[in-house]
């Protein structure tokens, strides 16, 4: 099956077998691993894991969502530490954090998989011929365009839609003959992840013509960017909705009737966090003690929460900077230097 337009020359040698990513022993969940584990490999799951290089793609995404939870989560107590000791165990319980992982993790593995297929790292996968034919209705759809033919580039846009069915067939298939409330959740949670990105494609065009007189257009579709995509996540886990199991077994609803049930696009969870204050190992946190923290702030990263009440010491720190600097006609920039003293805080 292989389908790729025009436009985009394949050269097989670029598709020699990448290593694992460095970080692969630190790696939440490692797809070689998974395969591995999987005792008889058929159907999907044997499609993906006969398949090296798309699998170095899906260890690549597992590594950009575990760096995103990372970024996310820098100020939290629990901060999605790369260590396998913590954020496996935070996987097998089903609280917020859970969901945000889980979310991430499928987001991760969706928007590497589509960018490895637009940049030709990934063979079997077409261009986004779907826009393509819709050229017409989308046409009446965006009226801010300016006048003038313009069609669809379907090869030079992301076609996304290969990415979120790698990301389910690898992610989704283990647990499709579950139906417990975790799993449940981390299925809803998975898909969460995927819209983050797949409801925010983006239209991006170019002009053609005499002296870009836009007089032919192409327009394309486009990922955002991850950063966003985690953004977006982070937002959903804040406003992430605790759910019991339904009547039937198959699903579930709100733990508070009086909220509305969550969307598609909503992280849920069954379980309350920990408080990730001290350590525990069965919970898979270390604790805050050590960590920096700043004392003027009552958010998050605040020490009066990220020190759990314990009370933390601070210190000046002098560093020396650049300051005071002018513009000297013409082209230089002056500076001189000054001391510049900030407070570091550590949680006790
Ligand atoms: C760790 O957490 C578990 C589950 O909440 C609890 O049962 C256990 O007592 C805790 N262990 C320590 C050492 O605090
Ligand atoms: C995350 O927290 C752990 C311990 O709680 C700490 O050792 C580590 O440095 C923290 N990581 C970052 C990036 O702050
Ligand atoms: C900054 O502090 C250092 C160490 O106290 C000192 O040696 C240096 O001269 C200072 N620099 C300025 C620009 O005051």
């Amino acid at each position: 099956m292989l389908e790729r337009d025009h436009m985009k020359p394949i050269t097989i040698a670029s598709t020699i077998i990448a290593p694992l990513p460095a970080a692969g022993s630190q790696l939440v969940m490692d797809p070689r691993q998974i395969c591995k584990k999987t005792k008889r490999l058929r159907g999907k799951m044997a499609d993906i894991c006969n398949k090296p290089v798309l699998l170095t793609q899906i260890s690549l995404g597992v590594e950009l969502g575990q760096k995103e939870c990372q970024y996310q989560f820098r100020n939290r107590r629990w901060n999605c530490t790369s260590s396998r000791r913590s954020i496996r165990k935070v996987l097998l319980r089903d609280t917020r954090e859970t969901g945000f992982v889980n979310a991430v993790l499928a987001a991760g593995v969706t928007y590497q998989v589509t960018r490895a297929c637009t940049t030709g790292e990934l063979l079997g996968c077409s261009c986004d011929k779907k826009m393509k034919n819709k050229k017409n209705k989308k046409r009446l759809k965006m009226a801010s365009m300016p006048e003038g033919e313009w069609e669809w580039e379907g090869c030079a846009g992301e076609n996304v839609d290969f990415g979120l069915k790698k990301s389910k067939d690898f992610l989704d298939t283990r647990y499709r003959k579950r139906s417990d409330m975790k799993t449940l959740v981390k299925l809803h949670n998975y898909v969460a992840g995927r819209l983050a990105i797949k409801n925010h494609m983006r239209t991006e065009c170019k002009c053609h013509g005499l002296s870009g007189s836009c007089t032919l257009k192409t327009c394309w579709r486009k990922m955002p960017s991850f950063r966003d995509v985690g953004n977006r996540l982070k937002e959903r886990f804040d406003g992430a909705a605790k759910v019991i199991a339904g009547n039937d077994g198959q699903s579930f609803m709100p733990e508070d009737a009086s909220i509305k049930p969550p969307s598609k696009m909503d992280l849920v969870y069954s379980e309350e966090s920990p408080p990730f204050c001290l350590p525990n190992s069965t919970l898979g946190s270390f604790g805050t003690q050590g960590r920096a923290c700043v004392d003027t702030s009552l958010a998050e990263e605040g020490c009066s929460i990220l020190c759990c009440g314990r009370g933390y010491t601070s210190h000046q720190v002098t560093e020396e900077k650049n300051c005071r600097c002018k513009f000297l006609w013409c082209c230089e920039v002056k500076c001189e230097k000054c001391n510049e003293t900030r407070t570091v805080s550590t949680c006790s």
